[in-house]
């Protein structure tokens, strides 16, 4: 619903300034209305423009009253603001303007070539009929270019500029204004060399603001080294500690580099992997064809399988031409040394390098790999793969797959692949049989998906199986970017389709006979994983003490980004790297409140932690305990996690469409203490995002 107001608010912003443009160019016609009826029509046709422009700002009042209800600060700032100077000069409309232009029609009752009198040509010019039509154009302004007005500011700054520029604005008209009424009432109209300067001055003061604007834009480019370890801190709310040992890690006396921070020694490792990174064409099975660059020559890179409390040595060999690459394991609390983001724990691997990531794996569940060095780019084009840690009492069902999901952009276009599987993809499975699918979103936007044909359960999310998972039939799975989902059925004698509603082409269709096909039924209802499953006990909840507090307010806003012109992803109205570093110290409860302002999903993710979600939209979670590293943060959501801090770095804190965190949607969370001696660019071309 949010979502439907926030898109009729931005249509409305946008209509409203050509609708009141209008209606002001028309206001000032009509002292120059030769006749009593043209008079007459003029007055009449901007008596009913008024009144449609009026229903618009209505509509906005309504749509901004109706996303309030999900709280003050979706409307906050921004639109407030917009609002704030639309409604009075709206108002001024109503009580001055309207009665002026019908006294004006009704006078007019002579017919064409009767002259317009001068007590109707005085109503007409009068400063109460025009001025509120040209100050509500003036304030339409503000809506028009609402995406470009700052955000999450202070209610004084809110409330205190729309009306302080209403009434300097209103000034001005006004004195303009009477000066008119002088000279119409006197028959005369300034010469016509003062009106072409006037408004030839106001053009070019407007294509000089617009090309400082732009030119200032361009210029703005990120440095091309820095490190992230500049910039403010936040405390969130609590004691203010040492921080971060300033520029390039230099570090204070008992700080810590990341490098140090690899966890405890390991002996000979369990499991070997080795992942090679290169280039490669590869065909779905549509016969699409997809110009990758692949771990191992496969999409999605080969699934990784370990046994819980396996210490894994995994080498990763980089053969791209090019590109320099680095391997985080998502999802994977390891220690920060081997987290895998270029330029903040380590330095990409220079093509023909190679690095050994090497850790000791104590969780279970299915986690997945993907490069951390230009992700937005390299994930995209299928440097990811799965990641599953059995548990050492195997429960294993009798066939576990991991499916990984992935938008493709092909020579035929965009396409959704579950695997390789761009379309139905068939498999014989014997009925009886118990089957759990593991299902990874590589993609950068959220999927709706649906298992059809069998009851299943939903047995794990991010890998940490959910307390008293009960069967569901026919639902759909919203899963959002980098998100797992673990289900769980029997095979029936018939078959079972897991589907993409968004590409109902694509899918796995599983049958005792490996034929056949399954419907999708419209209108499936969503799984509330907020309330799916049934509680049990947590090592904090809602109603702990949280040491620190931090509130991300996300929101799009129009300007330059690094050069660029975008749509700047800002978290509290800052973009990387200006947001602040959130500080931790060891042992810290911190409280995380996630609020979407925005129009897209922000799938936001934290390295090195669990999160326990305590909240959405105000409502404590009532079903199973929900473990997770990312959660998918829907327009006009309120998402609260909370997180015990122990495990010590500097730790990514990001949305995971990696389109965002390109544009701006990156923090870190960081210890007190701890510092990283890695750049951003540098000798190396780290680029995290
Ligand atoms: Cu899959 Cu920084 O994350
Ligand atoms: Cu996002």
């Amino acid at each position: 619903m949010f979502a439907t107001y926030q898109q009729l608010d931005f249509i409305l912003q946008l209509v409203l300034f050509p609708v009141w443009l209008v209606a002001a160019t028309a206001a000032g016609r009509l002292a120059r209305r030769p006749d009593q009826r043209r008079l007459r029509r003029t007055a009449r046709l901007l008596t009913g423009w008024l009144v449609l422009a009026l229903v618009l700002v209505l509509g906005r009042v309504f749509a901004a009253a109706m996303m309030g209800r999900s709280g003050w600060i979706f409307i906050a700032d921004r639109i407030a603001l917009s609002l704030l100077a639309m409604v009075p000069a709206a108002l001024a409309v109503v009580v001055l303007t309207l009665p002026r232009l019908v006294r004006l029609a009704r006078s007019a009752g002579g017919g064409r070539g009767t002259p317009v009198t001068r007590e109707q040509l005085r109503l007409a010019v009068s400063p109460g009929l025009t001025v509120p039509v040209r100050l509500a154009a003036f304030a339409s302004l503000l809506g028009f270019f609402e995406k470009f007005l700052p955000v999450d500011n202070k209610p004084v700054f809110v409330v205190t500029m729309p009306l302080l520029a209403l009434v300097v604005v209103g000034a001005a008209l006004l004195a303009s204004a009477r000066q008119r009424v002088h000279l119409v009432l006197a028959g005369r109209r300034a010469p016509a060399g003062r009106r072409w300067a006037k408004r030839l001055g106001a053009v070019a003061v407007v294509l000089a603001l617009v090309g400082f604007y732009i030119t200032t834009g361009l210029r703005d480019k990120m440095p091309a080294t820095f490190s992230m370890m500049e910039g403010e801190s936040d405390f969130g709310g609590g004691a203010a500690v040492h921080d971060h040992g300033g520029q390039g890690g230099a570090g204070g006396a008992g700080s810590v580099s990341v490098t140090d921070l690899t966890g405890p020694a390991l002996g000979a490792p369990d499991k070997r992997f080795e992942l090679v990174a290169d280039e490669k064409k590869i065909k779905l099975a549509s016969g699409a064809e997809v110009d990758a660059w692949a771990f191992n020559g496969q999409i999605p890179g080969p699934e990784l399988r370990m046994t819980q409390g396996d210490v894994v040595e995994i080498t990763v060999v980089n053969k791209l031409d090019h590109d320099p690459v680095a391997v985080h394991w998502h999802g994977l609390d390891v220690p920060n040394a081997m987290d895998g983001v270029a330029g903040v724990t380590q330095d990409a691997v220079a093509p023909g390098g190679k690095f050994v990531y090497k850790f000791r794996v104590d969780e279970v569940g299915t986690r997945w790999y993907h490069s951390h060095q230009a992700a937005s780019e390299q994930v995209a084009r299928g440097l990811f793969g799965p990641m599953v840690i059995e548990p050492r009492t195997p429960v294993t069902a009798a066939q576990d797959v991991s499916v990984v999901l992935q938008d493709w952009a092909t020579d035929r276009g965009k396409v959704t692949a579950f695997g390789t599987a761009d379309q139905l993809d068939r498999r014989a499975l014997p009925a009886g049989t118990q089957v759990r699918l593991r299902l990874v979103n590589a993609a950068n936007t959220t999927h709706d998906l649906a298992v059809l044909g069998a009851p299943f359960r939903i047995v794990a999310l991010d890998g940490t199986d959910l307390h008293g998972p009960t069967e569901l039939r026919d639902r759909k799975l919203v899963v959002g970017s980098a998100s797992r989902v673990d289900v769980e059925f029997t095979m029936p004698a018939g078959p079972v389709r897991l589907a993409d509603l968004g590409d109902p082409g694509s899918g796995l269709l599983f049958s005792p006979d490996g034929q056949g096909d399954l419907k999708i039924p419209d209108g499936l209802d969503a799984v509330d994983v907020y309330s799916y499953g049934t509680p049990t006990s947590t090592p904090f909840g809602p109603d702990s003490h949280f040491d620190r507090t931090y509130k991300m307010v996300f929101d799009g806003g129009l300007g330059f980004y690094n050069g660029g012109f975008a749509l700047r992803q800002a978290i509290n109205g800052a973009v990387f790297p200006d947001v602040p570093m959130q500080m931790v110290t060891e042992g810290d409860l911190v409280r995380l409140k996630f609020i979407n302002r925005g129009e897209e999903d922000h799938p936001m993710h934290i390295h090195g932690h669990h999160f326990l979600v305590l909240s959405h939209n105000g409502k404590d979670v009532s079903g199973s305990p929900l473990w997770l590293d990312t959660v998918v943060v829907r327009p006009g959501d309120i998402v609260e996690v909370g997180l015990r801090a122990d495990n010590p770095g500097v730790w990514m804190d990001h949305c995971h469409n990696f389109d965002h965190t390109k544009l701006g949607m990156v923090m870190h969370l960081a210890y007190a203490g701890v510092n990283s001696p890695f750049v951003v660019g540098g000798q190396a071309g780290n680029h995290p995002d």
